[in-house]
This record gives structure tokens, sequence and C-alpha cells, in this order.
């Protein structure tokens, strides 16, 4: 296999789609300028966001700057959004990527993912938001085989590329593969040395579906606003990640997303801070050891490893979709 670099692809029979990717999700508005072109800058060329993240419309500003300046052409970019849990019906899709668009400022996005198979209520107008879909109530009657028909509906009409999903286990993807006229070319899941999915990529790659990782460090920064998360795992702090640092001269969260990466999985590191933007992405000048990488598999809790789930999800476990061991 060639060495990965910063411009690899993951592998895929159609997919063009790049290894790391910025995540955006806590990225304030007045950072958003200098995080998108630090990213740019050192090589990222993947950006994930989400309607839910309620930060569309400062990427599309940041974007469109760029764009004008003539640093980067929208067809050099990969850019991936998701469906709002409140919009999980056939019909709601459009709508709600119509707006994602308008804010982003684009035509089309290159990955449409369903955020998650739990579906949420909305108010009977739809234009009319919600300041966190948690407060709707749970809608029980979410039908994933006639939402995926919503999104295969945004490729025929151009306003997506491709469409995945997150948060899905097995069981749901083979349903949507089951039923489906174009196929899921993405699986976006939390995945840390603590919860390493490794059936469930497997099953993925097996099926040409390729895998994305979000919150690699069991998103530290949580605990400071989630009371319930207060015990979470702190992968950045496991011993064996910083023994393993130390070797090379890097940092823990370089020694995690390199693992990522060597997992053959994409990797969308959050970060609002020029040097750790810089750093997570200087992960290809290095490899683990087989010793190494076998160490860092054994450090898999499966279930109990997970972050974002029943603890964080509250209600939703209720839901017939939830993915997750309850
Ligand atoms: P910051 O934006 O100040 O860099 P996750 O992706 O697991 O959800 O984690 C995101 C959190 O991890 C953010 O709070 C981010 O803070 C922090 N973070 C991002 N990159 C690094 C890094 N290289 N080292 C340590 N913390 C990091």
């Amino acid at each position: 296999m060639a060495p990965l670099t910063k411009n690899s692809l993951l592998k895929h029979s159609t997919v063009k789609m790049p290894y790391i990717g910025l995540g955006t999700m806590q990225i304030k508005t007045e950072e958003m300028d200098d995080a998108l072109n630090t990213a740019l800058d050192a090589g990222y060329r993947h950006f994930d966001t989400a309607f839910r993240y309620n930060n569309e419309a400062d990427i599309g500003r940041s974007l469109k700057k760029i764009f004008e300046s003539g640093k980067i052409k929208r067809e050099e970019l990969f850019i991936v959004t998701k469906l709002p849990h409140h919009g999980n019906r056939r019909e709601d899709v459009e709508y709600f990527l119509k707006r994602s668009l308008a804010d982003l400022q684009l035509d089309y996005v290159d990955l449409y993912l369903v955020h998650s198979p739990i579906g949420y209520k909305r108010h009977d107008d739809i234009t009319k938001d919600v300041p966190n879909f948690t407060q709707l109530e749970l809608d029980m009657e979410t039908d994933l085989v006639d939402l995926w028909k919503g999104m295969e509906a945004q490729v025929d009409a151009g306003r997506a590329k491709y469409i995945g999903i997150s948060k899905f286990n097995s069981r749901q993807i083979q349903k949507i593969l089951d039923n489906c006229r174009i196929r899921p070319v993405n699986l976006q899941i939390e995945m840390t040395i603590y919860l390493q999915e490794k059936e469930l990529v497997a099953f993925c790659h097996q099926n040409d579906i390729t895998v994305t990782a979000f919150s690699p460090f069991g998103s530290p920064g949580i605990k400071a606003f989630v009371e319930s998360m207060k015990d979470a795992a702190e992968p950045l702090k496991d011993p064996v990640i910083q023994e393993i640092a130390k070797k090379y001269n890097k940092q823990p969260a370089q020694i995690i997303l390199r693992f990522l990466v060597e997992c053959g999985v994409g990797i969308i590191p959050k970060s609002s801070n020029p040097t750790r933007i810089k750093q997570n992405i200087d992960v290809f000048d290095f490899e683990l050891t087989k010793e190494e990488f076998e160490r860092i598999r054994d450090l898999e809790r499966g279930e109990d490893g997970r972050i974002f789930g029943k603890v964080f999800f509250g209600k939703s476990i209720h839901h017939p979709e939830y993915p997750f061991g309850k």
C-alpha cells in the first residue's frame, strides 16, 4: 500500500473523499475565517458541518470570501453537512438541504448525511426554527427506508453529490442497502481508542461504504457544559497514548488520529485553535509499529467506551431506532 499523505483519499469505488477533514461544530462566528484559512493553508480540503451546528451561515460567509480571493475553487473542496433530527422524514429532506445550501452559499454539497436514525417531531410550520431539537418530542414513526428515498431525491436534483448516514448500526445500514436505489457512501460514527467499532467498520468496508470517525478525542470540552458527562473517559490522557506520543515527539492527539487513519477511517477533529488545527493534519510523517498499533487496539472498551450514548442522549434511547446498546 502506498504511504498515506494528507492528500490521501478514503478507499471507495467512486467517491473521492479526503481522509482528513476539519470538524467545525464548536467554531464561533468570529473564529470561522481564521479557522478555515488556517485549515486550507495546512492542507485540509474537507469540511464537516451540520444544520444542527448552527454555523452553516458562518461557514458560507467565510467560503464566499475564500472563493472570491481565488485561494481555492469550490470543486477542490469536499463539503459535508447533515439533515437535522427533526427533519427525519422523506418529505422534509428537500427543505432542510435547501436551507443548508442557502446558508453555505453553495449549489451542492459533496456529501449529505442523515445526522441520526433517531427522528424528532417538528413544528407544523417547517420554517420555524428550534433552539434545541431535544426539546421537541421523539417521532416514534421514523421510517428509515422511506426517509432514504428523500435523500436519493437530493442526488437526483444535484443538491448532493453523494449521500450517507451517521450513527446508524449495521442492521439499519443493511436495511438501507436492501432497499436503496442510490447507495450510502459514508457512515459517520463516534470512534475513539476506547470505542473502535471494529465490526461495524469491517461491515462498511465490505459494503463499499467509507467510515468517518467523529469526536476522536472524546470531546474533552463537553464536560464543562454537560454535567452528566463529567465522568466520561479521556483518551488524550491515556498512558499508552502518552508513552507513544513521547517516542515520536508528537502530541497525544496526533497518536490517536494516526491510529484511526491506520484503521482505514477518515478523521474530522474539531478545533478552532490554529496550532491544533495544524497539529491535527500533521500525522502523515510517522507510522505506528505493529506492536504499538496492537497495544492501542487492546484499549478497546466496547459499549463502555461510548461517550455519546445513553447518558448523553437522554430520552432518545426510547426511540425504536436508537442504534446502540441500551
Ligand atoms: P480546541 O478547539 O481549543 O483545539 P472532539 O473532536 O473529540 O470532539 O474534540 C474536540 C475538542 O478537542 C475541542 O475542545 C478542541 O479544542 C480539542 N482539541 C482539538 N485538537 C486538539 C489537539 N490536537 N490536542 C488537544 N485538544 C484538541
